[in-house]
C-alpha cells in the first residue's frame, strides 16, 4: 500500500456464537492485508473469545460498553460507526440479527449498526434450527432488503454435533467478501446482496442416492450423502428462483423455501422429475442407480441352504438424456453431473455428447478425494463453450458458483 493512502477500517462486531473463535483468524487475515480492524464484542461475544485475544490480534483495543465514560470520551459510538469503511458482524447471531431486523439499539453493537450509514456484511451462525426457523428467515429477509450484505452461512458440521445450514462462512470467504463489497468486484458484491440471478426461473435439482430394491428390505445403495445437490437447490433458491429439489433417501433436513419430493428409487425419481416439468434449468446432480434388480420378490428372500439368490440387473430409466432429449417442454438448460472414479474429462466429455444436456459438472470421486459424503468438491465445467476447472472448494461455495454461472448462462439464452 502506498505511504500515505489510509488504512481501509473494517468495524468487527462479534457477536455470541461458538463460531467466534473463527473471527480471530479472520481479523489475522485482515491485519496481514494492511486492514484496520477495531472489534466490538458483544456480552455474549465476550462469553466465547477473550477482549485480550481479539486485542492483541487487532492490534487495536476492543470496544465492548455502551455507557463506558472513558470510551465515549476516547470516541463517540457514533464517530466509531462513522470512521469505519465496512461494518462486519461475524458471527451474527440469532439474537442479533433478530435485534438489527427490529431496530433496537440496547447496547453497543446494535446502537452502532443504527448509527452507521456504511455497508454492513454479515457471517449468520448458528444451529441449523434457528437459522430456519420462521423468525430467523424472516428477519434475514427484512435485512437483505433492507440493504444488508450475508456471506454465508454455509451448510456444514455444527458444532453442536448437527448438520445443515447455519455454519458460518469461514474466514476467507468472509475476507474475500469483504474485499469484493470495499473494491466494487460487481458480481460477488451483487451475490452478496442477495441480488437475484435467477428470479422468476423455475429450477429442478435431483440429489442423493437412489435405493434399488432387492426384496421388500434389501436394496441397492450408493454413497451419495445428496449434500451437492442439496446445496445447489439453496443456491438457487438464494438466487431467487423457485426450486423442486427431487431427493433420493439422505440423511439431511429439508431447506426452508424448496419444494421437497422425497423418492427412493430411479423410477420414482424419473416420474417426479417428469412431473415437476416445465422448467427453466433442470440440474442432475443426483446419483441415481444405472441399473436396479429385475425382481418380484413380495417376501423376504430366505437362506434355504441352496445357492446364493442371482440376481439380474436391468437398466433404470436414464432420467438426464431424457430431459434432455425432450421436444416438448425441454429446460432451456439441462446440467449433468460425471461423477468418475478414473479419467474424469475423458468421461465426461463423452457424456455430454451422449446425453445430449448443455452442461456436465464433472467431479473426481476417487476414494482417495473424499468427494462423497465430504463437504468438499472439485469440478469441472464442460459445455461447448469450453471448459472451466475451479479448486477444491466447500460444496457451499461450489454450489454457490455453479449458480452464479448458470444465472449468466440463463440470461444469455432469455436475452435478459
Ligand atoms: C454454548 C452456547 C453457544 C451458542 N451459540 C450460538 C450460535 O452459534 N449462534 C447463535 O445465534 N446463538 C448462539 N448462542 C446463543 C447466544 O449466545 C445468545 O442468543 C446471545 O444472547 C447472543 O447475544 P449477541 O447477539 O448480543 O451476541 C449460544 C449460546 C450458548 C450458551
Amino acid at each position: 500500500m502506498p505511504v500515505n493512502e489510509k488504512k481501509p477500517l473494517i468495524l468487527l462486531i462479534v457477536g455470541g456464537g461458538i463460531a467466534a473463535y473463527k473471527s480471530l483468524e479472520l481479523i489475522r487475515l485482515l491485519r496481514g492485508a494492511e486492514f484496520e480492524v477495531r472489534v466490538v464484542l458483544t456480552k455474549a461475544g465476550a462469553q466465547f473469545v477473550t477482549p485480550l485475544s481479539l486485542a492483541s490480534l487487532a492490534g487495536n483495543k476492543v470496544y465492548e460498553d455502551l455507557f463506558s465514560l472513558t470510551d465515549e470520551t476516547e470516541m463517540g459510538h457514533i464517530e466509531l460507526s462513522r470512521q469505519a469503511d465496512l461494518l462486519v458482524i461475524a458471527p451474527a447471531t440469532a439474537d442479533f440479527l433478530a435485534k438489527a431486523a427490529q431496530g433496537l439499539a440496547n447496547d453497543l453493537a446494535s446502537t452502532l449498526l443504527l448509527a452507521s450509514d456504511k455497508s454492513v456484511l454479515a457471517a449468520p451462525a448458528m444451529n441449523w434450527r434457528m437459522w430456519l426457523h420462521p423468525a430467523t428467515q424472516r428477519n434475514f429477509e427484512r435485512l437483505r432488503s433492507d440493504g444488508m450484505l450475508f456471506i454465508g452461512p454455509n451448510h456444514g458440521a455444527m458444532a453442536c454435533g448437527e448438520f445443515g445450514p447455519g455454519r458460518m462462512a469461514e474466514p476467507e470467504e468472509i475476507f474475500a467478501a469483504i474485499n469484493a463489497v470495499l473494491h466494487g468486484q460487481k458480481r460477488l458484491a451483487k451475490d452478496l446482496a442477495g441480488r437475484e440471478s435467477l428470479a422468476g426461473k423455475k429450477v429442478v435439482v435431483t440429489a442423493g442416492p437412489t435405493f434399488e430394491p432387492i426384496d421388500p428390505v434389501r436394496y441397492i445403495a450408493n454413497r451419495s450423502s445428496g449434500k451437492q445437490g442439496y446445496a445447489i437447490a439453496a443456491a438457487a433458491r438464494d438466487a431467487g428462483a423457485k426450486v423442486v429439489l427431487v431427493s433420493g433417501p439422505v440423511a439431511l433436513p429439508p431447506l426452508a423455501g424448496v419444494e421437497l419430493v422425497r423418492v427412493e428409487t430411479a423410477r420414482d425419481m424419473a416420474a417426479a422429475v417428469e412431473a415437476a416439468l416445465p422448467c427453466d434449468v433442470f440440474i442432475a446432480a443426483a446419483a441415481v442407480a444405472d441399473w436396479r434388480v429385475d425382481s418380484d420378490f413380495d417376501q423376504k428372500i430366505k437362506k434355504n441352504g441352496d445357492s446364493p439368490p442371482a440376481l439380474k440387473l436391468v437398466e433404470n430409466p436414464d432420467i438426464l438424456a431424457t430431459v434432455a432429449r425432450r421436444s416438448k417442454n425441454r429446460p432451456s438448460l439441462v446440467v449433468g453431473f460425471a461423477a468418475e472414479t478414473e479419467k474424469l474429462l475423458e468421461h465426461a466429455r463423452k457424456k455430454l455428447a451422449r446425453k445430449g444436456c448443455d452442461m456436465i459438472v464433472a467431479n473426481d470421486i476417487s476414494p482417495e478425494k473424499g468427494v462423497m459424503g465430504g463437504d468438499q468438491n472439485t469440478l469441472v465445467l464442460i459445455s461447448a463453450q469450453g471448459e472451466v476447472a475451479w479448486p477444491k472448494l466447500g460444496k457451499d461455495e461450489a454450489a454457490r458458483r455453479l449458480v452464479e454461472h448458470i444465472g449468466e448462462l440463463v440470461s444469455k439464452i432469455g436475452g435478459g
